[in-house]
């Protein structure tokens, strides 16, 4: 894959690749406390299920350190560190970064992760701690590339030669730790030397397809035309795409997706036309404790991304707006779910219940 770093951990600061700015610049944001990372996560400047689970994990071990600073001054001189403070710091540290977004179910399981390891480690010295901690995160990391590439290998049996594959939003390398899921699958079908069209919603109002998605299969030499999203249905109905295939923010235990806003009306387009609707995420974007998608909070954002482009006004001062940023595809328009297990047709609750028990 042609280099592209979302996250990088150099072992003392976590950079960012700036995706409000991309295509135009590629510039990175530093981050040396849990609030620069609280920030950037509610500014975008990293975004995608996965990537803001991974870059949660990295944010506590942030949020670690500062607080390891604080024992280390007023406390451990005197040999008084005291591991259920610095756990119950830890934990409202955690959930601090879990309101920054609330769609997206891997924030919450990145920061999960992160105060499990940190359980087992009530014998340990605060620099041991440190260490055993940061090497999680660097596991959610790597894990997460590792993941990618299996659902991509799944998905891939599902992209014939001379494909049209439709996405949505920006379900790629920029979304997680690398490689991508909706776009892994298009990257693993195309390095098999399958040649396929990619078809890229614009996604209004951040541009996640236009900005981020159209960007990185271009580096990459993957055939890409860029669509208004309201362009999708005129060329589903002309049958001129195979298959649609997005990634997930949360998945419901009767496999129910939240996606970007935009995807439910993407399924019923697919289910009109017969065409298959395909999600890809890894099993950690899966959550079984809401039962449907009804019970998954949707992330209202800051209307001037609707009303504003760049500083620019777009519509009459004082409008009313909406701007959910996500949508609730039932099961039942779903053809496949593809995760790093394999390729789950027709989701339902049973399904699910077999599928999750695989997860790590
Ligand atoms: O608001 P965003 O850009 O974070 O929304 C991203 C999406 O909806 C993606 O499709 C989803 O997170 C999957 S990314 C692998």
């Amino acid at each position: 894959m042609e280099g592209i770093y979302p996250i990088i951990w150099d072992g003392t600061t976590l950079k960012l690749l700036d995706q409000r700015v991309l295509p135009e610049e590629e510039r990175y944001v530093e981050c040396h406390t849990l609030d620069d990372v609280r920030e950037c996560i509610k500014k975008m400047v990293v975004r995608g299920a996965p990537a803001i689970g991974v870059t949660a994990a990295f944010g506590l071990i942030l949020a670690a350190r500062e607080f390891m600073g604080d024992f280390t001054r007023f406390e451990e001189k005197q040999g008084a560190f005291s591991f259920s403070k610095f756990q119950a710091k830890l934990k409202s540290a955690g959930n601090n970064l879990k309101e920054t977004r609330p769609t997206a179910v891997n924030l919450s399981w990145g920061v999960e992760r992160i105060i499990n390891k940190s359980q087992n480690l009530n014998e340990a010295s605060p620099s041991l701690i440190i260490r055993e901690l940061e090497q999680e995160a660097k596991a959610i990391f790597e894990e997460d590339i590792a993941v990618n590439k299996k659902i991509g290998e799944w998905g891939a049996k599902l992209i014939g030669d001379n494909y049209t594959v439709l996405t949505h939003c920006n379900a790629g390398a920029l979304a997680t730790a690398g490689y991508g899921t909706a776009l892994g699958v298009i990257r693993s079908a195309f390095y098999q030397g399958k040649k396929i069209m990619v078809y890229a919603d614009e996604t209004r109002p951040f541009l996640q397809g236009s900005r981020l998605t159209a960007w990185e299969l271009q580096k990459e030499g993957i055939p890409v035309s860029l669509i208004v999203d309201g362009a999708a249905g005129y060329h589903i109905h002309k049958g001129d795409v195979n298959c649609i295939i997005v990634g997930a923010d949360r998945i419901a235990a009767n496999g129910d997706v939240a996606n970007k806003i935009g995807t439910y009306s993407l399924a019923v387009l697919a289910k009109e036309n017969n065409v298959p609707f395909y999600v890809a995420a890894p099993l950690s974007t899966v959550d079984m404790s809401v039962n449907s998608g009804k019970e998954i909070v949707v992330e209202e954002r800051d209307p001037e991304e609707i009303t504003k482009l760049r500083g620019l006004p777009l519509s009459p001062p004082g409008i009313n707006v909406k701007n959910p940023a996500f949508d609730i595809t039932p099961a039942y328009l779903v053809t496949a779910l593809i995760t790093e297990c394999g390729i789950l047709y027709f989701p339902n609750e049973e399904k699910m219940k077999q599928l999750v028990p695989k997860r790590r």
